[in-house]
C-alpha cells in the first residue's frame, strides 16, 4: 500500500496557509498534500473524513509540570504534582497535543546538584509509566556552580537535546541573584541553549506578601495583590538587560501582565533575542477569580493561585490579546501544574482556624518545607502556585482568540505548535504539515455541525480533580488527535495506548540567528568578553 493513512476533506492550516486538501501519511511521516487521491492510493489505507474541518499540525505545550514531588515542587514551595506522564500525557492528546515539554529540575540539595543526573531521574519516572504524546525536557538550574555548568552543559545538548534551561527570579529555594543569572546566561550561551526566565521580582513579593500579612490579609484573594503587575514590569526589565550585556537569547515564560508584555515589545523593536510565552490564565481570569466564592472562612479559591497571577480585570485580556496577534508573544502554553484541591500536597480547602496566628510572625528560617505544610492554614503564602490546563489549552485557545477573530488559524498555529517547535529545537520534525514532518495533526470539529458545550471537570483527563475553567463554554474541541501517523483519540475516546510516546532529543533553537558582532553594536555591551 502506498499510504497508512489518508485525511480528506481537510481544510489544512499551517502557520502561514490555508488550504483545502488530503494528506497521505507513511510510515508515520507526512508523505503528500494533495487535492485528491485515486483509488490505488486510497486502497489499504486507514481513511479519516475531517469533513471540511481544520487539520493543524499537534499541539506542542512547551510548558508543562510533571513527577514534581514536594522537593522538588513546582516552586519549591512544596506542593505535589497530581499528573505524572501517564495521566498527564492522557490530558495532553485529549486535548490535541502531541508534543510536551516538561520540566527536569536541579535542587539545592547536594544530591540534586548534578544536572545530568536530575534529568536521568525525570526521565526514568517518564520511561516507567511511558507517555501518550512525545516529549522533551527542559533544565532548570538554580544555582551556579561553576563545574556542573561548564561540566554537564555540553552533555545535555549533545546526549541529551537538551537546548533550554529555566531560571528564576524568585521563589526562595530557587531565585537566582544578578550576578549567578550573569554566570548561568554566560555559559548557557556557549553552548546555544535558550535561557528561559520566570521574571516576578522576588524582593518585591516577599516585602508586599509581609505587608499583607501584618494586616492579616492572607487569603487566596491577596496572592494576586502581593504580585500587582509591577512585580513582572521590574523583572522583566532587569532580566532584559542581563541578556543584553550576555547576548543570548531569552525566553520569558507564563508573561501574565500587559506591562510584561509592553517591555518584551520595546526589546523585541530593539532587535534583542526577547521572546514571550503566555499562557490561557492570562486570557480567561481575573483577580475577581481568586475572590470568587470567597467568604472568611472559606478557601475554594486557591485552586485558582498562580504566579503570575491572572491580571486585575477584563480589559487587560483585551490589551494581552493584541500581544497573541502581532508577534510580541511567541508562543502559548499552558503551564499546566497539577495540583489537587483539599489534598494536603496541593490546594487547601482548609478554612483558616486562627487567622490571628499569622500577625506578627515572621516567616523565614525555623520553619522547614514539613512544618509549612503541617500548618496548612490556607494562606496564600503556603499555598501551591500553579493551575491545570494542559487539556483546555486548544479549545480556550479556539474559543478565545480564533472564534471571536482575535487571531487567524494560522496565527493559532504559530502560537500552539510551529513557534514552540522552532524556539526548542524541534522544527521541521514537529510543528509543521510539510511531507517529511512527524505526521502529528490535531483536527477539530466542522463548526457547522458541532454544539458548544459547558465544560466540566469529569470530562478531562488529568489526575486534578477540579479545572479552573469548570462551566465555561467552549465552541470546538478537538475531534481527532494523531501521533506519527496514529490516532491517539477519536470522537471523544481514548484510543492510542501509553507507550506510543517516544522521548524528543531537540536541536538548538531555530528562532534566534545568532547576528555577527561589530564593533556596531548600538548597544556597547561587553564584546571584549568574546574576542
Ligand atoms: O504558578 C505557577 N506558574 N506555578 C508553576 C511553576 C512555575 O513557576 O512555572
Ligand atoms: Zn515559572
Ligand atoms: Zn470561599
Ligand atoms: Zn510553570
Amino acid at each position: 500500500k502506498m499510504f497508512d493513512l489518508i485525511i480528506i476533506n481537510a481544510v489544512v492550516v499551517t502557520a502561514s496557509d490555508i488550504s483545502a486538501c488530503c494528506i497521505g501519511v507513511k510510515n508515520g511521516k507526512i508523505r503528500a498534500l494533495v487535492d485528491s487521491f485515486d483509488d490505488e492510493e486510497l486502497s489499504g489505507a486507514e481513511v479519516i473524513d475531517a469533513e471540511g474541518a481544520y487539520v493543524m499540525p499537534g499541539g506542542i505545550d512547551a510548558h508543562v509540570h510533571l513527577c514534581q514531588d514536594l522537593k522538588t515542587g513546582p516552586h519549591g514551595l512544596g506542593g505535589e504534582c497530581a499528573d505524572n506522564f501517564e495521566t498527564g500525557s492522557l490530558s495532553a492528546i485529549a486535548g490535541g497535543t502531541t508534543t510536551i515539554i516538561t520540566f527536569a529540575t536541579q535542587t539545592r540539595a547536594e544530591e540534586d546538584r548534578s544536572l545530568l543526573k536530575v534529568v536521568e531521574t525525570y526521565n526514568s519516572r517518564a520511561e516507567e509509566t511511558g507517555s501518550y504524546a512525545d516529549y522533551g525536557f527542559h533544565i532548570i538550574i538554580v544555582r551556579n556552580d561553576q563545574d556542573i555548568l561548564e561540566n554537564e552543559l555540553p552533555v545535555l545538548v549533545k546526549d541529551w537535546g537538551i537546548s533550554s534551561c529555566k531560571l528564576f527570579l524568585t521563589y526562595e529555594t530557587q531565585r537566582l541573584t544578578d550576578s549567578q543569572l550573569l554566570d548561568v546566561m554566560f555559559e548557557a550561551r556557549k553552548n546555544a541553549i535558550t535561557t528561559m526566565i520566570h521574571a516576578e521580582n522576588g524582593d518585591m513579593i516577599e516585602w508586599l506578601t509581609g505587608k499583607l500579612e501584618e494586616k492579616g490579609m492572607v487569603a487566596p484573594y491577596y496572592h494576586a495583590l502581593s504580585r500587582p503587575p509591577i512585580v513582572e514590569g521590574e523583572a522583566t526589565t532587569r532580566a532584559i538587560a542581563l541578556a543584553q550585556l550576555i547576548q543570548n537569547p531569552i525566553l520569558f515564560v507564563h508573561v501574565g501582565s500587559v506591562l510584561g508584555a509592553a517591555n518584551v515589545r520595546r526589546a523585541q523593536t530593539m532587535g534583542l533575542p526577547v521572546y514571550a510565552e503566555t499562557c490561557p490564565q492570562y486570557f480567561h481570569l481575573t483577580w475577581n477569580d481568586l475572590k470568587r466564592f470567597h467568604s472568611p472562612t472559606c478557601f475554594e479559591n486557591s485552586k485558582m493561585i498562580c504566579s503570575p497571577p491572572p491580571p486585575p480585570s477584563t480589559s487587560d485580556h483585551e490589551e494581552l490579546f493584541v500581544g497573541l496577534s502581532n508577534g510580541t508573544f511567541t508562543i502559548y502554553s499552558s503551564d499546566h501544574c497539577p495540583f489537587r484541591y483539599d489534598h494536603p500536597h496541593g490546594k487547601p480547602s482548609g478554612v483558616l482556624e486562627h487567622p490571628e496566628s499569622m500577625e506578627g510572625e515572621t516567616i523565614s528560617e525555623g520553619h522547614d518545607l514539613k512544618n509549612l505544610l503541617e500548618r496548612k492554614q490556607g494562606a496564600f503564602r503556603f499555598i501551591p502556585n500553579g493551575i491545570p490546563g494542559v487539556e483546555t489549552r486548544l479549545p480556550l485557545l479556539y474559543t478565545g482568540a480564533l472564534a471571536t477573530g482575535r487571531i487567524s488559524p494560522q496565527r493559532f498555529v504559530e502560537l500552539s505548535s510551529t513557534n514552540p517547535a522552532k524556539l526548542y529545537g524541534l522544527y521541521p520534525k514537529k510543528g509543521a504539515l510539510m511531507p517529511g514532518s512527524d505526521a502529528d495533526f490535531v483536527i477539530w470539529h466542522p463548526e457547522k455541525s458541532f454544539t458548544p458545550f459547558h465544560l466540566h471537570n469529569s470530562m478531562l483527563h488529568h489526575n486534578v480533580d477540579y479545572t479552573p475553567y469548570e462551566g465555561m463554554e467552549f465552541v470546538n474541541w478537538p475531534r481527532y488527535t494523531i501521533l506519527r501517523g496514529k490516532v491517539m483519540w477519536a470522537n471523544g475516546k481514548v484510543v492510542g495506548t501509553v507507550r506510543d510516546g517516544q522521548y524528543l532529543k531537540r536541536g538548538p533553537s531555530q528562532l534566534s540567528h545568532k547576528s555577527p558582532r561589530t564593533d556596531k553594536d548600538p548597544y556597547r555591551v561587553a564584546n571584549w568578553l568574546y574576542e
